[in-house]
């Protein structure tokens, strides 16, 4: 267990999707993919907006890719790398976490 501070204790999210939170105010992507849950910043590069306006899921139907509502950038879920639209090469901002059972505490 890590000093966390925060926690969202909401629904468990399904394998290969992803749903914007607010922890300690902070605007955050959370994704599932193979298993593993990875949390970024919910600011794409591109624009400095969120990525979600319409909100709802961001992820392919592989979960491998996450893609912005507003232009199109891609992002790769493990990494946050934009591999394709207007940041290419770019990332998202990963924010380090750890999550017990379907909480989300931020490290
Ligand atoms: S704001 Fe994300 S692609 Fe333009």
């Amino acid at each position: 267990m890590t000093d966390s501070t925060t926690t969202d204790t909401s629904k468990t999210l399904a394998e290969n999707s992803s749903r914007s939170m607010t922890i300690e105010g902070r605007p955050l992507i959370l994704a599932r993919h193979a298993g593993e849950q990875f949390l970024y910043s919910n600011l794409c590069p591109h624009a400095a907006e969120t990525l979600d306006p319409l909100g709802g899921n961001l992820s392919n139907e592989s979960g491998d890719l996450l893609r912005c509502q507003r232009h199109g950038a891609e992002f790769l879920t493990r990494t946050g790398e934009c591999v394709a639209g207007p940041c290419l090469g770019e990332r998202l901002e990963a924010v380090p976490f750890t999550a017990v059972g379907d909480d989300i505490y931020l490290d």
